[in-house]
């Protein structure tokens, strides 16, 4: 059993990236459902919003919702992929303080499991200031899948980012 962290208090924020979602010409399903997953575990959620496939518009949303709101929680959904308009790890990558690859590789190799296409997710996770920063894809299935696998370590990671000094075998 992973320990269990009440999530006092942890904000987050569900940044749909998508050109046809901004447009209004797809209705996005993947925020609403990783909204309801993190509200479900305990987190408020402070903020959701749809934005294009542009580098700019993703970077500066991040920047505000980290350095200004203070959210500490940012769960990007979408553009992780290998299609020319899939920038997501690019906008992201520069704003990482420190990367924790750990957290993109347990989401890859767990979905492994479920398709091949998995390995197409260039997807990061990483700090920036006192708050996490995580990629997921862009299907609601995938970021139903995805959530779920960096969902038992988030209350730790929290914890521990902003400076708990709790041990980890603690409870
Ligand atoms: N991971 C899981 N668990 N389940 C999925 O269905 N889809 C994959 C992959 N990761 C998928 C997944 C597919 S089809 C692609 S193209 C990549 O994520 C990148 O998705 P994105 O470009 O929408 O971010």
């Amino acid at each position: 059993m992973h320990e269990h962290h009440d999530m006092p208090g942890y904000g987050c924020g569900i940044l749909t990236v998508s050109d046809k979602g901004s447009r209004g010409e797809r209705q996005d399903t993947s925020g609403p459902a990783l909204r309801e997953i993190l509200a479900g575990a305990g987190f408020t959620v402070q903020a959701y919003e749809v934005v294009a496939d542009r580098e700019e518009a993703i970077a500066a949303v991040l920047v505000r919702w980290v350095d200004e709101l203070g959210i500490d929680l940012v769960v990007t959904t979408g553009g992780t992929g290998v299609s020319p308009t899939d920038v997501t790890p690019e906008a992201t990558r520069p704003l990482l303080h420190r990367e924790l690859p750990g957290m993109a590789e347990a989401m890859r190799q767990a979905s492994l499991a479920k398709t091949p296409n998995a390995m197409l997710s260039r997807g990061l996770a990483g700090i920036r200031a006192e708050s996490l920063i995580i990629n997921l894809p862009g299907s609601e299935r995938a970021a139903r899948e995805n959530i779920a696998v960096v969902l038992p370590a988030l209350g730790h990671a929290l914890y521990k980012l902003k400076g708990g000094a709790r041990d980890c075998g603690a409870g």
